[in-house]
């Protein structure tokens, strides 16, 4: 046998036998000595030289037929793809529903008695939606700018009462102006009469240090100062100083007539209309899907949702003292002051 032939043999048999060395308690110099010899590098070197070829070949990642992914990642695409386009069926076939079913119905302009039925829902119902828009937000930086005496119409459910500066002082406005700042009193109307119960309840839990409240069933269109008691002394009583209304438009039959009549019991010089509304969007598309969708709204929810928030407004004839829009357009922003002569 030649010389590689012998060196593999006795390397087999070492490798199969391993010294193990001893982990007792004698001391090395009482260790059974070893009689094996531990091969060098060089003597493993074409068994290494092997499994490091071998090994480095598994290692790296092999090309897969299908583009490099995994047929688990190609199952979980396939099955959220499926999902998707289920639940996109789904909600196409429930809107082609609605848009037939609202051409079959006889829908009043005026819807606003729903809210008689829906008011002890209506905050459960518009939780979600309200929280995913961020309108918590936006009410507060609208709400916040009210000061002296202060009429909310539409208020429905008192969405609005936690966030006004509640008693008049001197300080730094919104814009960090000094000035007069903060509520001297705050009236709350709304046409249904269930409404106005559930602001007023409301009121007692969360403003219940403030006095100076009022709370009354009337029509925004027709609704009258009503200050007694509430006003400063020196005042005449004749106006508000803040009126506001958040998404109020879209449920009054008449939205340009009561604007115009809110201007007319807003104080005339310093006073303004605070409005947080919501209506048509900038974009065609949506604008189509509301006005396919808004029988079948205004008939269960009492609000027509395709309204044009800036035509109601410039219709009113009031001023434009800020305008904003978010939402792809469908939330309105705005401040408004009687027309200055
Ligand atoms: C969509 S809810 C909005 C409620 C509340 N302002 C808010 O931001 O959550 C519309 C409210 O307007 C009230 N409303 C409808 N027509 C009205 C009118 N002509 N005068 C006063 N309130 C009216 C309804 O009763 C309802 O409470």
């Amino acid at each position: 046998m030649n010389a590689s032939g012998s060196g593999r043999a006795s390397l087999r048999v070492r490798v199969i036998k391993p010294t193990i060395p001893f982990r007792g308690v004698q001391s090395k110099a009482s260790r059974p000595k070893s009689t094996t010899k531990t091969p060098t590098r060089k003597q493993f070197s074409p068994e290494l030289k092997r499994f490091e070829e071998r090994f480095a070949k598994e290692a790296m990642p092999q090309p897969r037929p299908n583009g490099g992914i995994s047929p688990r990642v190609l199952t979980f695409l396939g099955i959220s793809a499926l999902t998707i386009s289920t639940y996109c069926g789904y909600l196409y076939a429930s809107y082609q529903r609605q848009v037939s079913k609202g051409q079959t119905l006889d829908v009043p302009r005026d819807v606003s008695d729903r809210y008689n039925t829906t008011a002890p829902t209506f905050d459960a119902d518009v939780e979600l939606s309200e929280k995913a828009m961020g309108l918590g937000t936006k009410r507060a930086n609208l709400v916040r700018m009210a000061r002296g005496d202060v009429l909310e119409v539409s208020c429905g459910t008192g969405r609005n009462l936690e966030y006004y500066d509640l008693g008049e002082r001197r300080g730094l406005d919104h814009q960090d102006r000094p000035g007069i700042i903060g509520c001297r009193s705050l009236t709350f109307v709304d046409l249904s009469p269930q409404m106005v119960a559930i602001t007023k309840e409301k009121s007692e839990t969360l403003r219940p240090g403030f006095k100076r409240m009022a709370f009354r069933a009337q029509d925004a269109g027709s609704v009258s100062v009503e200050l007694d008691g509430l006003r400063r002394p020196g005042s005449k009583g004749e106006y508000y100083d803040t009126i506001v209304q958040t998404m109020g438009l879209c449920s009054m039959p008449d939205p340009v007539g009561t604007l115009r009549h809110l201007g007319e019991i807003t104080e005339p010089k310093h006073g303004r209309i605070l409005l947080l509304e919501h209506g048509r969007s900038y974009y065609d598309w949506l604008n189509r899907i509301l006005d396919n969708l808004a029988p079948t709204h205004a008939d269960r929810h009492g609000c027509w949702w395709n309204r044009d928030i800036g035509a109601i407004v410039r219709d009113s004839g009031l001023e434009i003292v800020e305008e904003k829009r978010w939402h792809l357009g469908t939330t309105w922003r705005y401040v408004l002051r009687p027309k200055q002569n």
